[in-house]
């Protein structure tokens, strides 16, 4: 099935792992231009090395800073081109109660889902639109759709992405750039995986072995498994694709079945 793709300029965030790296892949095998763009420079550069055919650059950012719209557009067009598609993937979180929660906690998140997704797009939209369209992905959570109990300040920062994502479809959609947002379940990645990360610390905060913890979650998922990183990227690739052409606006759960609404 040809998407559309082949020789489209494409920027993924968070591209160094995990769901970005899949979806970087896939935007590459397609034939498109990809930018990479994560902190860590090393794990970009091993990133970029195993995408391709398409043409590939890397970025190295914190998403966080005030300028990431205007230097990632600046990137796009330097080394690639005039960007079609942008992914809003760049994502962490630890498991922190709510009474333990403080307001660092609370700004961090705000500023990595809402501010840095509305600084990439208020710099790119315009640009898309110049050019007569485009497409946006913002990779936000099943925590955004029902609140999870691991971390309050993610799940309502993943939230107001799916209603800037919304905000920014109804802005743009007149001017052909579509904007959707994903809301993926538990995925197995390193986010999940690596040493540290939420398997360690679901488990130490129930005080259970991590593979119990681990199997008590995907019991709750009704597929009985986490998702890959190639199956939330798969449904990504979609909506940056030709294919996608009728949908914007859009929040597409791609969780297993997890969060249990017809919406
Ligand atoms: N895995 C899941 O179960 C799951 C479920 C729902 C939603 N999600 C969402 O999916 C997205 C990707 O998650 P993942 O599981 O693929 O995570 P991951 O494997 O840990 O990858 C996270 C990526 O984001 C980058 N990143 C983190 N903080 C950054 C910052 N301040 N500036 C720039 N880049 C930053 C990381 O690179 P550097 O550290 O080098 O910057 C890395 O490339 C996140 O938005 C996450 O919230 C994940």
């Amino acid at each position: 099935m040809d998407l559309g793709l082949d020789g489209r300029v494409c920027v993924v965030t968070g591209a160094s792992s995990g769901i970005g790296l899949a979806t970087a892949r896939r935007l590459s095998v397609e034939g498109a231009g990809v930018l990479l763009v994560a902190r860590h420079v090393d794990a970009l550069d091993l990133a970029a090395a195993s995408c391709g055919p398409g043409r590939v650059a890397t970025l190295s950012l914190d998403m966080t800073g005030a300028d990431v719209g205007e230097r990632a557009l600046e990137a796009a067009r330097a080394e690639l081109g005039e960007p079609w598609a942008l992914v809003n993937n760049a994502g962490t979180m630890d498991v922190v109660a709510l009474a333990d929660l403080v307001d660092r906690d609370w700004n961090d998140q705000w500023d990595l889902n809402v501010m840095a997704s509305m600084r990439m797009m208020r710099s790119f939209a315009p640009a898309m639109a110049r050019g007569g369209g485009g497409r946006i992905v913002n990779v936000s959570s099943s925590s955004g759709k029902r609140s999870s109990g691991n971390n309050a300040a993610y799940s309502v920062a993943k939230t107001a992405q799916l209603a800037l994502s919304r905000a920014y479809a109804d802005g743009y959609a007149a001017e052909g750039v579509l904007v959707n947002a994903l809301a993926p379940g538990m995925t197995d990645t390193p986010l999940w995986h690596a040493e540290g990360g939420l398997g360690d610390q679901v488990a130490a905060a129930r005080g259970v072995p991590r593979e119990q913890a681990l199997s008590d979650a995907r019991a709750k998922i009704p597929l009985g498994r986490f998702g890959t990183e190639d199956e939330i990227a798969a449904v990504a690739t979609f909506l940056c694709s030709e294919d996608a052409a009728f949908v914007t606006g859009a929040v597409w759960s791609v969780d297993g079945g997890s969060v249990p609404t017809v919406i």
